[in-house]
């Protein structure tokens, strides 16, 4: 059986993780994964979390099973953090393992509800987006997003193909800090965006795995607030992996918001999905959550050192931006400080990205995407002049 398998392309994020590894320079330098670093290089476990695990191995009695759609703890504080309050007679909802595990099973939600509907994805987007739904077999169809000159967002190119949405098709929509690219759609733009889909008859499918990582942890919800508030069926996944820095403890949910008289079987098939591919969800992560947002003193660290996360990125985008500055003699950089999140992309070419690689020891993914988390004072200058000499 196994020798008739074929190899399997590989994921383009995690194939540079092994790169960066095998790479003996040692003054090499990793803008690849989406990880947040400290400015030693250090992915730290936060204060609060520390502080949560030292209770939790105090007072934890047992570690039998938890329920079948997560700690009905867990799922309600998570759905107040994203949404606030009045939502929760509409909100079906189910712990996921991580971000990916709630994107997954939102898609096998929307196969099981109408299975030929088709899911919209911005272009770009992040990998793993197309290549899940591809492994489901469902229709996939894409959206303009990114301005490869202005490296903001092609507005009109996206209002022109969000128009042919057809009634039922699932949009997915990064709720924040878009991934790849940085680009944010403005307040005003959202409003735009839904008027169309709500015209349209779309399911809005929210990947809100950076909530707390661009203009502030309410800031970052408030697209998908909107949208919760305007459309009668929303999905969303969201992840805890970036925001409580839990990366390997596989911490997500998926919401599903949708008439609250329909509510019962909804959450039955959430609950379904669940059993179907690994029974019960992770919930050392999902408990550690809880007792942050549920605990004032925790909440009040925890809420803090994500602002001191998120502010050391802005920081760093400033930096860079006023490196590339000087260092190009021109303003073309100048979008890597409106960037918000995580990433941006710099629209380099491949060979560019390639070439920074192998003569700078500099990775970041080959559509020129880089973890403006991965830089620190001394690198930003060095990045700086490594992207002026290419250009
Ligand atoms: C990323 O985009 O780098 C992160 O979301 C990590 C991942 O799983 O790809």
């Amino acid at each position: 059986m196994l020798e008739t398998l074929n190899p399997q392309p590989q994921d383009k994020i995690l194939q540079l993780i092994a790169m960066f590894r095998d790479d003996p320079r040692s003054d090499k330098i990793d803008l690849g994964v989406g990880v947040y670093k400290d400015a030693t290089g250090l992915t730290p476990v936060m204060r609060a979390v520390k502080a949560a695990e030292k209770k939790l191995w105090e007072v934890e009695k047992t570690k039998t099973y938890t329920g079948l759609a997560g700690e009905p703890a867990y799922n309600a504080a998570m759905i107040r953090m994203i949404l606030g309050s009045g939502f929760a007679d509409r909100a079906a909802s189910v712990a996921t393992p991580g971000g990916t595990g709630a994107i997954r099973q939102a898609l096998e939600l929307i196969k099981l509800a109408s299975p030929t509907a088709t899911v919209w994805l911005s272009n770009p987007t992040w990998p793993n987006h197309p290549s899940i739904i591809k492994y489901l077999g469902m229709k996939m169809a894409e959206y303009r997003y990114f301005d490869a000159e202005s490296r903001g967002i092609d507005f009109a190119g996206l209002m022109e193909d969000l128009a042919r949405v057809q009634q039922g098709d699932a949009v997915l929509l990064h709720g924040c800090c878009h991934n790849p690219t940085g680009a944010n759609l403005t307040a005003d733009q959202w409003a735009q965006v839904t008027d169309l889909l709500l015209t349209r008859g779309a399911i809005p499918f929210v990947d809100l795995a950076y909530q707390g990582f661009g203009d502030g942890l309410e800031e970052d919800a408030a697209a998908t607030r909107m949208i919760a508030a305007k459309f009668p069926e929303v999905l969303i996944a969201a992840s805890c992996s970036k925001n409580f820095g839990i990366y390997r403890e596989r911490t997500g949910i998926l919401i599903a918001l949708g008439d609250a008289t329909r509510k019962p079987i909804t959450q039955g098939n959430l609950n379904f999905l669940n059993r179907q591919n690994y029974s019960f969800p992770p919930d050392h992560g999902a408990r550690l959550v809880t007792m942050i947002l549920e605990d004032d003193t925790l909440r009040t660290d925890w809420k803090a050192e994500l602002e001191e996360v998120r502010l050391n990125m802005l920081t760093l985008r400033q930096s860079l931006a006023d490196e590339l500055r000087r260092a190009t003699k021109s303003d073309r950089f100048d979008f890597v400080a409106t960037h918000r999140g995580m990433f941006s992309r710099l629209g380099l070419t491949e060979a560019q990205v390639n070439t920074l690689r192998d003569q700078h020891g500099i990775y970041m993914v080959g559509d020129s995407r880089i973890n403006i988390a991965g830089l620190n004072a001394k690198t930003v200058p060095i990045l700086a002049a490594a992207i002026a000499q290419l250009t």
